[in-house]
């Protein structure tokens, strides 16, 4: 069964905002989320003609890059776009310029002050800025006392600085990292990134519970009995390993991103869909969290480590084979834990979160499973009936689906599980925008609703701290497991679930 559009005529006006004249400076122009995601963002903003002609990027890393070697760069890693747009490339790419900086040094940052002027009156990009700090999260605050000192931060209205993840290694950094940006900027001028929340599947939680009616009031402990959050990947940790080793799963997707999908999917609802009233309660939903068991967290989390894997034909390396990776590492590459929610919506509904690397599978998907129904009157395909659920499928196969009993067919009344699903592609027919797009976007339009505000990134890294203390002092308390490449996480990570009589959901 699938959802159809009540109006498919409507589909494809899509309603965007225009984005106003200004520059981009990309700090860490020379890394690699440059021309990952970022280059390829604008580009495909350019294309979609969101970008107004008074703009411009200007990359910015110590590299002596000239304006030309940056552009050639940045057309061969896109490569294959370039060549399918070569008129659109060459348009954009005039945009593009390079300066030299180290944001250590005051003389760089002057001369910086100096290029945006002239490129202001080259591009009529009216002094208008977005300051993206791609740069290594140990420059976070520097970078900014750096703008700052500059004076390039001074004008609210027309400057924003964007920070990548991780914002904080915990709550005490965090905390002191928060100090230091704020003590140069409005918190309206920071926009803390976090690609999943550039995701279309994500922002559709919201719509989902607070477009629809009947979701909202069954949205509570009366109804649900358990949530569950997986974030699966099949890749491994390619060539990051001298950033993941001082990271693991746990900080580099449980406090930010699974986090984020649990906020949005335990939120109260907002007054108005602004920046302060979403993130009012997202903060507040964080701050009601807590581990399962917060004196002995080793009951409630489960770490574990790829070993080698793979098939005879496509063998996988372990964890700690991989390249610059310490061969005794004990970094976790995957996590899984309870925790709840202490207010009135969510007490004692348990949210099993999870998340791995060199998964057999790459997906993300929030699974809500209400309680059984009360009495059993029909025989069930293999006893009980099941619990009705509804997946949000976050990626891939974008969509969400609803799992109810029917009466199976026959004389008899059996009653048997069936899907009702609705997918992204199949409704719309049009792939969604990268998530950067999307947030790229909003940045430079000043809208921060689809970012981390201070006190939200303070409380998911509070979540978590009796974890990253454990961890740091007893690690030998929360042992990392063992688990082969491609399979689905150790043994324990289903133990701790089937302690409550339950078992993850096997896509
Ligand atoms: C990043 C993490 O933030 O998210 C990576 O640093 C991870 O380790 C990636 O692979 C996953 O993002 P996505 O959008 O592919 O689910």
């Amino acid at each position: 069964m699938t959802v159809t559009l009540t109006n498919p005529l409507r589909v494809g006006l899509r309603q965007e905002r225009v984005i106003p004249p200004q520059c981009l400076v990309i700090f860490g122009a020379s890394g690699d989320l440059t021309h990952r995601k970022l280059i390829p963002a604008l580009f495909e903003l350019f294309r979609q003609r969101r970008l107004p002609s008074e703009f411009a990027v200007l990359g910015c890393a110590r590299r002596p890059w000239s304006d030309e070697e940056f552009r050639s760069r940045m057309g061969e890693a896109l490569a294959q776009e370039v060549e399918q747009h070569q008129q659109a490339w060459a348009q954009f790419a005039s945009g593009l310029f390079y300066e030299p900086v180290d944001l250590e040094q005051p003389a760089d940052v002057v001369r910086l002050g100096h290029r945006l002027d002239q490129i202001d009156r080259q591009r009529a990009t009216r002094g208008n800025r977005t300051f993206y700090l791609s740069v290594s999260p140990a420059h976070y605050g520097s970078g900014c006392r750096a703008l700052a000192a500059a004076g390039l931060l001074e004008d609210p209205q027309r400057s924003r600085v964007v920070i990548e993840k991780p914002f904080g290694r915990d709550y005490g950094s965090a905390q002191e990292l928060n100090r230091i940006v704020q003590a140069c900027a409005k918190e309206r001028q920071v926009f803390r990134i976090d690609h999943y929340l550039g995701k279309e599947t994500v922002q559709n939680i919201l719509v989902l519970r607070f477009a629809n009616t009947i979701f909202e009031p069954i949205w509570n402990r009366n109804y649900i009995d358990n949530v569950q959050i997986t974030a699966a990947e099949t890749v491994g940790v390619e060539e990051r390993a001298g950033y993941y080793e001082t990271s693991g799963a746990l900080r580099d997707m449980v406090q930010n991103h699974l986090t984020q999908m649990l906020a949005l999917t335990t939120m109260e609802p907002p007054g108005r869909f602004d920046p302060e009233a979403m993130r009012n309660e997202k903060a507040k939903v964080l701050q009601a969290a807590q581990l399962a068991n917060e004196a002995e967290p080793w009951k409630c989390c489960v770490r574990g480590q790829y070993s080698a894997g793979g098939s005879a034909t496509r063998p996988l390396s372990g964890y700690r084979q991989e390249p610059g990776v310490n061969p005794n590492s004990t970094t976790e590459t995957y996590v899984a834990m309870k925790l709840f929610i202490n207010n009135w919506r969510w007490q004692g509904v348990p949210f099993y979160l999870r998340t791995g690397k060199r998964l057999p599978k790459r997906l993300s998907e929030v699974v809500l499973t209400f309680r059984q129904a009360p009495v059993h009157l029909f025989d069930a395909a293999g006893g009980a009936p099941t619990p009705n659920q509804l997946i949000l499928r976050i990626q891939p196969d974008e969509g969400a689906e609803f799992r109810f009993e029917v009466k199976a067919p026959g004389s008899g009344m059996r009653s048997r599980p069936v899907d009702m699903g609705f997918s992204y592609d199949e409704s719309f027919g049009e792939p969604s925008d990268e998530g950067y797009v999307r947030l790229l976007a909003d940045a430079m339009l000043g809208d921060a609703t689809l970012f981390t505000r201070s006190d939200e990134v303070e409380a998911a890294w509070r979540l978590y701290t009796p974890l990253l203390e454990l961890i740091e002092e007893a690690p030998w308390q929360l042992p990392v497991h063992p688990y082969e490449a491609r399979t689905w996480g150790p043994a324990a990570a289903d133990s701790l679930l089937a302690e409550d009589e339950l078992a993850w959901r096997r896509p």
